[in-house]
């Protein structure tokens, strides 16, 4: 990968082309049209696999966003479906089959736009609201019914 961009690790057994912390990236605002995203899958992976700390989602998708250029790309690759990531829209989730009984992996592809994050966040707010109102109304409904 490396042959195309810099790679960031935070251990330098790896040979990361850039050794640091994905929380806090040594880069400058709006650098890059990509950013991808290899995490440990999970807080054991990191300590048993590669001996790293524990990771924080929202921190360390929040530095990507930050050295990402407007309109640039943000691809995650997990284990697990991960959540919107403000900031930007989540345009595709491919879900790659590995083997039977093994989880799948799951690819995000995110693209970083400021006012489309924000149309996409009022949109969600009314869904949540609605269901608000829905809980509500059903509650109100049993308690009637008594
Ligand atoms: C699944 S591997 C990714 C391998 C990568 N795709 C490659 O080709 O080298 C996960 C990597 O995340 C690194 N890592 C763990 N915590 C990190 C952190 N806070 N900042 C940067 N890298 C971290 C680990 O050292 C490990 O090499």
């Amino acid at each position: 990968m490396a042959e195309y961009g810099i790679r960031v690790d935070i251990i330098p057994e790896v040979n990361p082309d850039c050794i640091g912390d994905a929380h806090s990236l040594m880069f400058r605002d709006e650098t890059f049209d990509l950013v991808f995203l290899d995490p440990p899958y999970t807080d054991d992976y990191s300590a048993s696999l590669y001996g790293t700390g524990r990771l924080n989602f929202k921190r360390y998708s929040q530095e990507a966003v930050r050295v990402l250029k407007e309109g640039g790309w943000l691809v995650v690759y997990h284990f697990v479906a991960t959540p919107q990531i403000p900031g930007t829209v989540m345009v595709k989730r491919i879900f790659i089959e590995t083997r039977p009984w093994h989880r799948p992996r799951v690819v995000h592809i995110h693209r970083k736009s400021e006012q489309e994050w924000r149309m996409k966040s009022q949109e969600i707010e009314q869904v949540k609201q609605r269901r608000r109102e829905n809980r509500q109304g059903t509650k109100s409904r049993q308690l009637q019914m008594f």
